[in-house]
């Protein structure tokens, strides 16, 4: 795992935004995993600027997000499909067609999960999935407990999780208890993973998936068993970590790193 400790969540979110927009360069026709949440709101909006400014090609580019509410229809103002349209996907020049979201609203969210799993297989797999992290540890929506092989499927979310998110919501009792999620299977096939975090109320949690054991308790730790991972973290995030001297000479020196490391 590369930790990256930035001063402050703008830098957070520019390092990020210059990751992805690396991998897009790269590779034009990137399959890309986004998160939703307050995390990567900075993050999409440096993505969208490198688009306006600098012409960055979104094109060719496909998505996958990583979950949606049950429940919710596409165009609901507390859908993930609703954020993602209002903090990306409006402000870039992706292709509708190759832009996938969970539907909340689906019949039969058994189905539609293993559709989904199919549609990133027939896509190529994912090669950079985005995170952020919960305050009990989950990716995605893979709450504490969730098998490190499961796919995309509805989860039962956790009552911290349901406190966490009512802030997007009116009240509490209006946060769907459900959502469809990839599982930490699905997202542990990505080629990379970049997971960013933000604020002091995500320094335990952090401290605890970068250097405590790996545990399904704290669904982030699966992280890491992946040989590509990338944490982007702000001072605050960063502030219960052990190693910081250690991260911070590798972000210093990372000339001499990615001679002998070729990362
Ligand atoms: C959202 C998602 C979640 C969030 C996490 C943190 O698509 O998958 O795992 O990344 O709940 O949310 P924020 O960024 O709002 O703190």
């Amino acid at each position: 795992m590369e930790i990256i400790i930035t001063p402050d969540y703008e830098q957070m979110s520019k390092t990020s935004a210059q990751i992805i927009a690396r991998e897009i360069r790269k590779q034009h026709d990137l399959v890309l995993g986004l998160a939703t949440g307050d995390t990567p709101v900075g993050t999409y909006k440096e993505l969208a600027k490198t688009h306006k400014e600098e012409g960055l090609d979104f094109s060719k580019v496909t998505a996958f997000n990583l979950d949606e509410y049950v429940g919710l229809a596409p165009l609901h103002e507390n859908s993930y499909n609703f954020f993602m349209e209002e903090n990306l996907f409006k402000d870039i020049n992706v292709n509708p067609e190759n832009v996938y979201v969970p539907q909340g609203n689906t019949n039969d969210p058994e189905e539609f999960s293993q559709w989904y799993e199919k549609k990133i297989k027939e896509a190529g797999g994912l090669d950079l999935q985005v995170l952020g992290i919960g305050g009990d540890g989950h990716i995605g929506f893979n709450e504490p407990g969730s098998s490190f092989a499961s796919r995309t499927r509805v989860k039962a979310l956790e009552k911290q999780t349901i406190e966490d998110n009512s802030r997007f919501f009116e009240k509490e009792e209006d946060v769907p208890r459900f959502a469809i999620t990839m599982g930490i299977g699905t997202i542990l096939e990505a080629k990379k993973i970049l997971l960013i975090a933000n604020g002091e109320n995500k320094a335990n949690v952090c401290a605890q998936f970068i250097e405590g054991p790996v545990s399904s308790q704290i669904t982030a730790s699966a992280l890491q068993l992946h040989s590509y991972v990338t944490v982007v973290l702000d001072e605050a995030a960063a502030s219960k970590l052990k190693r910081k001297d250690y991260y911070n000479w590798v972000r210093d020196n990372k000339h001499l790193v990615q001679k002998k490391v070729g990362r």
